[in-house]
């Protein structure tokens, strides 16, 4: 089976890709590059000994779309090219409205032309919005996201649920992440953010390697045991793969499946930090400030559909996600920028 990955260079992407190589599928990456990496391409097939056919191109350019799928005969689409970042998206919604509505709008024009019908696509918890009991199921009503960029995910969701009553070839998986982090545990592929990360996972990498002199923990003052942030943390391999086993499910699924991918249980800010330093072996300074606008205190999956319906559920402690997390970036202090010797700030 050859599959179509878009933003297949990204962090999450190139991580599947090594598992669709690795489980003999052939793969066809479409993407523009605005935040992927051709070096996370290059390890990728470094790793696995396989090929990885690369088009460099935007979802919203119809021409290139339709070019490809002339050229390859594609099965299946797992779509993860999108804009992400929750800050940039409030200060400018429209690029993110253009490139992951619009842009997705046009991949799926471009999929119904060429005969292609099965989809998986990226969505986010931040689509719950705020206010339910947890932990989050797949049941529970949409929310209003906080940002333009959960409601694009929000508003994809629609359309794809649209598309999927409108034709019934379509088989559409809308996958629901809660938070990615760690790294292939080879080392060689992780997450590169650019500039100063907003997550705070990659925050503590970088302070660990001594590219930053602290974190910020925002706000201990929350109803949660220790007054921190919760967040069900999920190991980037286990997303991976729960990617395949969704894709697998949705050949026998028409219409539209929704499956939470988390661990179902939630950590604190204070205890990411304190497994991390048991994986680096060594402190990481931090200081309280106050709340993160927008945050919410505490939330974590049900993950009880996916276990039941795609036999899939979260294998990797968080010790194993923060291990992970720590070998890539210390083998690679400045992201994919190392190995090809570009100074970095
Ligand atoms: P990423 O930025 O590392 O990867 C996205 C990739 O898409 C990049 O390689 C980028 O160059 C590419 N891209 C962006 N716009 C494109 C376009 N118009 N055409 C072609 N390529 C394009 O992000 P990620 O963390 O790997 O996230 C992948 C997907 O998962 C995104 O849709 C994101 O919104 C979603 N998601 C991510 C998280 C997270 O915490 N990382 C959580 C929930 C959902
Ligand atoms: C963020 C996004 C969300 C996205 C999710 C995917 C925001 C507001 N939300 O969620 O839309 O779906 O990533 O992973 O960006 N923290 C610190 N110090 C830091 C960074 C974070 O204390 O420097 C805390 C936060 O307050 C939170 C927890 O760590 O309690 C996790 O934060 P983060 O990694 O940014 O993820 P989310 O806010 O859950």
């Amino acid at each position: 089976m050859r599959i179509l990955v878009t933003g297949g260079a990204g962090y999450i992407g190139s991580h599947t890709v090594l598992a669709l190589l690795n489980s003999g599928y052939e793969v066809v990456v479409l993407d523009n590059f605005s935040n992927g990496s051709w070096e996370a391409l290059l390890r990728v097939e470094g790793l696995t000994g396989k090929r990885i056919t690369l088009v460099e191109g935007d979802i919203g350019d119809r021409g290139c779309l339709d070019h490809l799928f002339a050229e390859n005969a594609i099965d299946s689409v797992l779509h993860f090219a999108g804009l992400k970042a929750v800050g940039d998206s409030m200060a400018d919604p429209l690029t993110y409205y253009v490139n992951n509505l619009a842009g997705t709008l046009t991949l799926c024009q471009a999929m119904s032309c060429a005969d292609v019908h099965e989809l998986v696509f990226s969505s986010s918890a931040t689509i719950y919005g705020d206010g339910h009991p947890m932990p989050l199921h797949e049941g529970l009503p949409s929310g209003r996201p906080a940002s333009p960029y959960g409601r694009s995910k929000l508003m994809v969701e629609e359309v794809l649920r649209d598309l999927a009553g409108s034709d019934n070839r379509w088989r559409i998986a809308l996958l629901r992440y809660f938070n990615p982090v760690g790294a292939h545990p080879s080392g060689e592929i992780g997450e590169d953010p650019q500039g100063a990360p907003n997550n705070l996972v990659p925050f503590i990498a970088q302070v660990a390697v001594g590219r930053r002199d602290e974190l910020v923990v925002y706000g201990n003052d929350y109803s949660t045991p220790d007054g921190t942030g919760v967040r069900d943390y999920i190991h980037v391999m286990d997303l991976a793969e729960g990617h395949l086993r969704a894709m697998v499910a949705l050949s026998e699924r028409p219409g539209v499946s929704v499956w939470n991918l988390g661990t179902g249980r939630g950590h604190s800010v204070l205890e990411v930090i304190a497994a991390f330093e048991r994986a680096a072996k060594r402190r990481i300074p931090y200081r309280i400030e106050a709340r993160r606008p927008g945050d919410i205190a505490a939330y974590w999956a049900d993950s009880a559909k996916a276990q039941a319906e795609l036999g899939w559920w979260a294998r990797r402690s968080l010790d194993e996600m923060m291990a992970d997390t720590w070998h890539w970036q210390q083998g690679n202090p400045c992201g994919y920028q190392r190995k090809l010797g570009i100074a970095t700030g």
